[in-house]
């Protein structure tokens, strides 16, 4: 834990460390590979948020994986989702007849990957699941189940490991509690 750092002064705790993530990653890619043998997915990134899991997730895969980006935005600089979400940036290429595996940072209200799921399944993919760092179900305003998850987390807002606030602390290595100040000054 890196806690000299002038990000994290901004945090209220530590939720989750770099080892603690680095073993829940390894973990999943294995049993990605496992689930997935003899097949080759496309791995669809949910920018910006998911960016850093999901480098280091495709990298515990072995498989002869293929990658997508997306980016779909519901939040602006705020802590609570405005509950409307846009496409932002499409796919380059069809996902259809593919097996198809999203991967995005935290299902919060579940409205993003919801969106997301219809979307891909109606572009006529092969199967999808859903692969989510974090859960956080207290906060579920729409029935969603993440297919792959790392980590049940409580009603808080985190950031770092890719996670933002208002574009800030997405390369902290670990995860942590936002400072409510921080949000309450703006
Ligand atoms: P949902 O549509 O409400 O499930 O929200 C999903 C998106 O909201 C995620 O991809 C994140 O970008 C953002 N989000 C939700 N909760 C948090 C949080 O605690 N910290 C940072 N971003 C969050
Ligand atoms: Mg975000």
């Amino acid at each position: 834990m890196e806690t000299n750092r002038a990000l994290y002064k901004d945090l209220e705790s530590i939720l989750i460390t770099k080892e603690e993530l680095q073993e829940a990653v390894r973990k999943l890619g294995e049993r990605i590979t496992r689930d997935y043998e003899g097949k080759n997915p496309v791995m669809i990134c949910i920018l910006k948020g998911a960016s850093v899991f999901f480098c280091d997730l495709i990298r515990e895969i072995d498989l002869p994986l293929e990658i997508d980006f997306m980016v779909v935005s519901s939040y602006g600089a705020s802590t609570k989702t405005s509950g409307e979400v846009k496409l932002v940036k499409d796919l380059d290429r069809s996902v259809r007849g593919r097996d198809v595996i999203i991967v995005e940072d935290i299902v919060d209200s579940g409205m993003t990957l919801n969106f997301l799921k219809q979307t891909l399944l109606g572009r006529g993919a092969a199967s999808l699941r859903i692969c989510t760092l974090l859960d956080k179900p207290a906060r579920r305003r729409v029935p969603l189940t993440a297919d792959y998850f790392c980590f049940n987390i409580p009603d808080a807002f985190v950031v770092g490991y890719g996670l933002d606030y208002a574009e800030v602390y997405r390369n902290l290595p670990d995860i942590g509690v936002l400072s409510p100040r921080i949000y309450a000054e703006k």
